[in-house]
């Protein structure tokens, strides 16, 4: 049993959950668990080791034994993700390991694999959980649960926007596919689907500033008692 409250954000890919859940959890003073980050860590860990995606076995296994480290490091005022002890933060953002990691989360077994280590998360002061699945599955007793979405064309537009921002050479087509291809495979899976649970408050960000949907989402903390 959980005893830290839990504010969990879910949503599709783009909804801008990572952005918001991180500036939400550094306000409360709560620990933030980017729970994507974990599917996409497995996803680099099974291309190192050349492991297929559908062989849900030897993922169980790589899932169990997977040596990975968040670490803040304040002089660049990021956290770094450590994957067997190299800095891979960069690389789990490309779209490529962002399908892979959409196409490995279908498994029952993986799935079970890393719900025990994104509960480990829930620590003392309290946690701010963003994912697929965090109020339906993992943290279902969240104090708070908050279900992020925008139209498929304004998240591949916002997402659009970013691969350019970085340099990436990518038509807004090719992004459009991807973001709808990755929807259908997160909301149509067997297991944990994407889906709002049934007391989550429901935002839509289409027509929204980053900022205003911040202070929306800090405007209902108060209300429910966790910022005062
Ligand atoms: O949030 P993200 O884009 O980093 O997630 C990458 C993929 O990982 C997503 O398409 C599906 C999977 N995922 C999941 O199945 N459950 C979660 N709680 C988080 C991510």
């Amino acid at each position: 049993m959980i005893s830290v409250p839990i504010v969990t954000v879910d949503g599709p890919s783009g909804a801008g959950k990572g952005t918001l859940s991180a500036a939400l959890a550094s306000k409360l003073g709560y620990r933030y668990l980017d729970s994507g980050a974990l599917y996409r860590l497995l996803a680099l860990a099974s291309e190192r080791h050349k492991v297929a995606l559908d062989n849900q076995h030897a993922l169980v296994v790589l899932a169990a034994h997977l040596d990975i480290c968040f670490e803040y490091n304040a002089a660049e005022g990021r956290t770094q993700i450590l994957l067997e002890g190299e800095d891979v933060s960069r690389q789990l953002r490309t779209e490529s390991v962002a399908i892979m990691a959409s196409e490995l989360a279908v498994h029952v077994g993986v799935r079970a694999a890393l719900v025990e280590r994104q509960r480990l998360f829930a620590l003392a002061p309290g946690l701010v959980a963003d994912g697929r699945d965090m109020g339906t599955v993992v943290f279902p007793e969240a104090r708070l649960k908050i279900y992020l979405t925008a139209s498929a064309e304004e998240r591949a537009a916002r997402r659009y926007k970013q691969l350019l921002e970085k340099g990436d050479n990518v038509s807004l087509r090719a992004v459009r596919l991807q973001v709808d291809e990755r929807d259908q495979r997160d909301t149509e899976r067997q297991v944990a689907p994407l889906r709002p649970a049934d007391d989550a408050i429901q935002i839509d960000t289409s027509e929204m500033s980053a900022d205003a949907v911040l202070l929306q989402l800090l405007e209902i903390t108060v209300v429910k008692g966790l910022l005062t």
